[in-house]
């Protein structure tokens, strides 16, 4: 394969992070460009082993800055473009969603155009690829499945600025002939997670003795995968995938929230030496999340039949390995759970 310079944005958060990593090993040849704005999701402590790799460069920068955007585009000829920055948590859309309309479906937007610009009707091995949400499908009953037919139904904030989004993409594929990609991916988890979302909040919470805010009756369901999967599934539709498509990406690991809580519960005791039952005592139910989507699964058979691509992670395998990288980094955790977060945590989970 001939050297390439690939840019990724939202490098430094959770799944970009782990993107880059797979990508600075796998393609020694190509040159990995980073480009993040370090939100309070980003964190160029996810990057630290990456960083003496002579194949990684980090650029600070905001895909809303259309003038830097385009600075950066002037001095560097990219042959591809993994788009993940984004605003990425439901909750924060439901406090603010203004960010999310700006991050999200502007700055997509100024991405595609970048990119329209700088290859200039050349798109011979070219492509710009996608990273979207499962949640654009809007919610599931008890049975069925997404399939990447699914009509977009969005329901939060959060999942109607992906939607947009992917729209606008599509849109420059039609309109002006971009060669872009788009995956839609359910739930990930694994290390690097910010400390917002489900499981790492929970493994904070047992960690600093806290209770288990379950939203609802806890019965919403979720499909779960290891984000190290999500990155080989990502690396296998840059380079195979066939443009102007869509593909859905799902751990097929369905699990009800309340359910999932329990098992990380089992979990930690073990890893903590506690006696069964401890942390399953701090499990609290709060006041249900807004237009909370019931059911999330996904059709992904597309994917395996074109590319052959499948996940084999057990939850519980998963869940061991994300709780032991907490407990092996409570340096990280802290760092990023002082300052802004527990402002954030008090808007979020006061009188809940
Ligand atoms: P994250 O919140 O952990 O990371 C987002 C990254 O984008 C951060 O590093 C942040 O600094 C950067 N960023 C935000 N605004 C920016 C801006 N204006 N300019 C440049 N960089 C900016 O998110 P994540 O969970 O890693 O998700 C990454 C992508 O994958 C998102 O597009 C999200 O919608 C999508 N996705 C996430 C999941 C999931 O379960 N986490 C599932 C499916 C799809
Ligand atoms: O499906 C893909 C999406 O998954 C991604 O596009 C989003 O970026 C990502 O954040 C995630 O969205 P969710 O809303 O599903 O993830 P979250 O971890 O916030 O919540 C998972 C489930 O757990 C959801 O049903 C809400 C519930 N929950 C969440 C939190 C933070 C709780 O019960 N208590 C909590 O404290």
């Amino acid at each position: 394969m001939s050297p390439k310079n690939l840019l990724i944005s939202g490098g430094a958060g959770f799944i970009g992070s782990h993107l880059v990593r797979h990508m600075v090993h796998r393609y020694p040849h190509y040159t990995i460009w980073n480009l993040d704005k370090l939100t309070y999701a980003g964190n160029l402590e996810n990057l630290r082993d990456v960083e003496p790799m002579p194949n990684y460069r980090f650029v600070k920068g905001d895909i809303l800055d259309r003038d830097s955007l385009q600075a950066l585009f002037d001095q560097q000829p990219f042959d591809g473009i993994i788009h993940l920055a984004a605003e990425s948590h439901v909750d924060r859309s439901i406090l603010g969603p203004l960010a999310f309309v700006e991050t999200n479906v502007t700055g997509t937007v100024n991405l595609l155009e970048a990119a329209r610009r700088q290859w200039d009707g050349h798109f011979a091995d070219k492509r710009f690829y996608h990273i979207s949400t499962d949640e654009v499908y809007g919610s599931l009953g008890d049975t069925g499945f997404f399939t990447e037919q699914t009509p977009y139904d969005p329901r939060s904030p959060y999942s109607a600025s992906k939607a947009a989004s992917d729209h606008f993409v599509s849109a420059w594929h039609h309109t002006f002939g971009l060669p872009v990609v788009i995956s839609n991916c359910s739930n990930n988890y694994g290390p690097f997670q910010f400390p917002e979302k489900l499981i790492p909040l929970m493994i904070h919470h047992i960690l600093t003795d806290q209770p288990l805010p379950v939203y609802g009756d806890g019965q919403n369901t979720r499909d779960w995968l290891w984000v190290v999967e999500h990155a080989a599934a990502i690396d296998l539709i840059y380079h195979q995938g066939r443009t102007g498509e869509t593909y859905n990406i799902g751990g097929n690991n369905e699990w009800k929230n309340i359910d999932l809580v329990r098992l990380l519960c089992e979990v930690m005791d073990g890893l903590l030496g506690r006696s069964p039952g401890t942390s399953a005592r701090l499990i609290h139910f709060v006041r249900d999340r807004p237009g909370h989507d019931r059911r999330y699964a996904i059709d992904a058979t597309k994917l395996e039949k074109e590319l052959g691509w499948k996940p084999c992670m057990s939850m519980k395998e998963g869940l061991e390995q994300t709780a032991r990288w907490y407990l092996d980094n409570s340096e990280w955790l802290e760092h990023v759970t002082s300052g802004a977060y527990r402002t954030y945590y008090d808007q979020q989970y006061r009188g809940r």
